[in-house]
Order: C-alpha cells, then structure tokens, then sequence
C-alpha cells in the first residue's frame, strides 16, 4: 500500500483549492487534505465543504494556523509576498512544502530561503509547473539528444493574450507590483526558468524594454465611465467586463471554472451572479481607471554564460494565450506553438517530424472551456504532473525538476530584467 501524506493548505483560492487541492483531493491513495487556511471566509467556506475537512482546522489566521504543525505537508499558495515568511515558518514546524511561483520578487529573500530549508532541512518544491508538462520535455528531450547540434540562439514569445492582460494584470492581483510582483517575473519566470534549463546556462547578462503603454487614463475613450456598468461602451469595448466574463461564461455553455470562479465567489454561478459580481468587485472597473502599474509589454535580450542567446517577448495584446518558441541548433531547429498544439522539429536536409502537442497550454477562454482537455489544460497537464513528482519526491522515489535551488536562477533573470528595464542598462545577473 502506498503512503498517504495529510496535507494541510494555506491559501484556498485558484491555485491552492482549485488546483493543487483538486488533484490531492482525486488522488486518496496519496494525499488526505485534513487543514487549511485561508483570510477569505468565504473560500474557506467553499474548500472546506469541498475537501470536508472539519471546523477545528480550518483557520482564518495564518498566526494561528502557524503555531503548530497541522498535517505532513503544507501547499503555500497565497500572494507573491508572503510566500518566504510563510515557508520559513512552515520549514521550523517540519513541513515538506508545495511553494507557488513566484518564490518572493526581493532578492535577499530567495537567499533567506535556500538558509532557512538548509538549516531545517525539509522539502521546497516550486510551482514552475511547464517543466512537467509534457510539450515541454518533448522540447529538452530533443535538446538533451543532440539530434539539432548545439544551440545558437532561443526566440521566445509569451503570448498573454489581451483577456488574461486585462483580469490578472489590468484589473486583478497582479496588476501592482508594489502588492504582488512585476510583470517579468509574475507571467515569464516559467519563461525564464525553461530557457535556462534548455540553454543549460546561467544568464551572464541582459538588456530589457517595457512599458505600461496602454492600460492608462490617457486611453480611456471619451465619455467612458469608470466602471462597466455605468459605460456606454458596454457591448463594445473588447475589455468590456460584460463581454469578458458574462458573455463568455453564456458562449461557452455556462461551464464554471477559471476566470469565472475567481470574479464570481457564489456557488453555483449563474449569468446574474456574475453579473452582480463584476458589478461589485474590481473585475468592473475600466481597463483605463485602474490602479494598476505593470507593464503591458516587455522584452528581454539574454547572453548566457555558455554562449546562447535568447530573446524573451512578453506581449499583452494578442487574441490567443500561450507560447510561441523557436530553438536554432547547428544542425536543426524546434518550433514550438501552444496555440496550435504544434511542435516540429527540422534536421537540417531532412524532414520535418511533427509530435502533437494536444496536451499543450492555452488557447481563448472559450477554447479551453470547451475542450474535452479542459481538465488536463492545467499547463499543458503540468499541474497535475507536478502534483505526481512532489508524491514521488515525498516518497524517495524520484527527484523534483524544480527544487528551491533550481528555481532561484530564474527570479534573478527577473529581476535583472526588471533593474534593467528601469534603467535603460545591460545587468549582470550574477555580479562577482
Ligand atoms: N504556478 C503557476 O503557474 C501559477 C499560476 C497562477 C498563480 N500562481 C501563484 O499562485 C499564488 C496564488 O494565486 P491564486 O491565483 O491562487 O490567487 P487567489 O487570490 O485566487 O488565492 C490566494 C488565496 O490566498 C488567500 N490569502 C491571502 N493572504 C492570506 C493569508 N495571509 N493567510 C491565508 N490566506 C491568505 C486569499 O484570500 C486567496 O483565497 C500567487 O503567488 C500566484 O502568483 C502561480
């Protein structure tokens, strides 16, 4: 018989309920989910009904829950900056833990980490999910084979697509990097992470462009209003609350799930629920009249210390989510794209081989909704591989791709990128 770890969450929203609660709670032989901890009552409400666990250890107060250890392993997933604390405490009390990305945006607080597991020893697993996802091995698969020669250069496009720019980073959580993180390291440190696992490099340095260049006043059409509601370009505005989440949610065939579930709290959701809840939430505001300050767009230019070059494009306004990737090796390439569930790879002189990446992420809203790989979409099955490697990694029997160490290398690509996108100057990573 296998062993079942008990699993105690803290942040019970999107990705610690929906997600990683989701897979642990399906897999009984592995994971019995017996705490959790979340400020929002009301989520706490849902997850606790959801994964029946009992009122004496649901906790809205992370001091609380915190003074003694409530299960073998703990998933942290609540906002960007309260990760390290967390962890910290959590490594003193003996938990194993399931860390969502990104780890922290303060670069002496990734260091405090790495002392922290090293002096109480337990497990740090981070959430870069698209290193389990199978697209993405087949791509380090073929790199690592030799079959393409030696590696030149890397383009890299992540496509926010316009819709995911305006919920998360327009009008939702990550839209301040002064209360989450910036843009850079929030959307692209899975970016970043890949590309210096498949150059198999450290970044020597780099040079980053960006700017908030549209999500601002200075955008807003004449006579809008603040909010979606009061606005008389309700049906029009591609922004448009109205159409983003109600529309969609009826186009789709009224299938709950990820944006709906996080602007529309009530259970089970309904055209007018939602409706309601935009109306008032921050998921109503004009995509002109926000307090946000990310960027909308950003590139990146990376020299790694083997000698590959890569450059990273973060675009907000695309119709589609997902990424667009071209690796050029001496003797061939590999073209990755998510939203075709595309991956060739071309011998020089030879023919293409194409693999059908289905498993693949992104796609519109509707797309993904609609898929019968709807429950697989978790990053390209990335998720849910993940969930199986932290078993094995729980277990003895296998190694997590993505250990705190390993991770670290990508959050200080971010934020080199983020110094030197201020700046307008070439940033070295690892400054001697
Ligand atoms: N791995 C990935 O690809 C990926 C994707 C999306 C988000 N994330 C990361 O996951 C984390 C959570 O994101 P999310 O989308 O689930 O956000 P969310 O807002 O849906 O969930 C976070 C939850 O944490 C709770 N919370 C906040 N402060 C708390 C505290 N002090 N104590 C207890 N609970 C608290 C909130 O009430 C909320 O329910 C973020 O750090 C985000 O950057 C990772």
């Amino acid at each position: 018989m296998s062993k079942i770890f008990s699993v105690a969450i803290i942040g019970c929203g999107s990705r610690g309920q929906n997600v990683y609660g989701k897979y642990m709670f399906e897999k009984k032989e592995q994971f019995k989910i017996i705490s959790l901890c979340d400020v929002k009552e009301s989520m706490l409400e849902i997850a606790k009904k959801r994964f029946g666990v009992s009122d004496e250890n649901c906790f809205t107060d992370s001091e609380e829950f915190f003074k003694q250890k409530r299960a073998d392993v703990l998933v942290l997933a609540t906002q960007d900056r309260d990760h390290v604390s967390m962890c910290v405490k959590a490594l003193k009390l003996g938990y194993d833990v399931l860390l969502e990305k990104p780890i922290s945006p303060i670069e002496s607080e990734l260091y405090e980490l790495l002392e922290a597991q090293k002096q109480y020893g337990g497990k740090v697993i981070v959430c870069h999910v698209l290193r389990y996802a199978p697209a993405f091995l087949k791509v380090k698969q073929v790199i690592d084979s030799g079959e393409i020669g030696k590696i030149i250069s890397i383009d890299w496009t992540e496509q926010v697509a316009y819709w995911h720019q305006a919920h998360s980073f327009v009008r939702g959580n990550w839209r301040n990097d002064e209360q989450t993180s910036p843009m850079i390291m929030q959307k692209c440190c899975h970016d970043l992470d890949l590309l210096q696992y498949y150059a198999n490099s450290k970044c020597e340095y780099l040079y980053s462009f960006g700017d908030l260049s549209f999500f601002n006043r200075a955008n807003q059409p004449e006579g809008a209003a603040d909010r979606c509601q009061d606005c008389k370009y309700i049906d029009t505005c591609p922004y448009s609350a109205e159409r983003l989440y109600v529309k969609q949610f009826i186009d789709i065939g009224r299938v709950t799930g990820w944006p709906f579930d996080v602007v529309d709290l009530t259970r089970p959701i309904t055209d007018e629920s939602l409706r309601k809840a935009y109306q008032s939430n921050q998921y109503g505001r004009c995509v002109f009249a926000c307090d946000n300050n990310v960027v909308d767009n950003q590139s990146v230019f990376i020299q790694f210390e083997n000698g590959i070059k890569a450059n990273l494009i973060m675009n907000g306004f695309t119709g589609f989510a997902g990424r667009k990737v071209v690796i050029h090796g001496t003797h061939g390439e590999i073209e990755m794209d998510e939203n075709r569930d595309m991956l060739k790879i071309s011998i020089f002189g030879e023919e293409k081989d194409v693999y059908d990446v289905r498993k693949s992420q992104a796609l519109s809203i509707k797309e993904i909704v609609q898929s019968d790989l709807r429950d697989e979409f978790g990053h390209g099955g990335g998720d849910e591989m993940l969930v199986r490697d932290f078993y094995n990694a729980l277990v003895g029997s296998g190694d997590a791709q993505t250990t705190l160490e390993k991770s670290i290398e990508s959050h200080l690509m971010a934020l080199a990128a983020e110094k030197s996108r201020k700046s307008g100057e070439k940033v070295e990573v690892h400054k001697k």
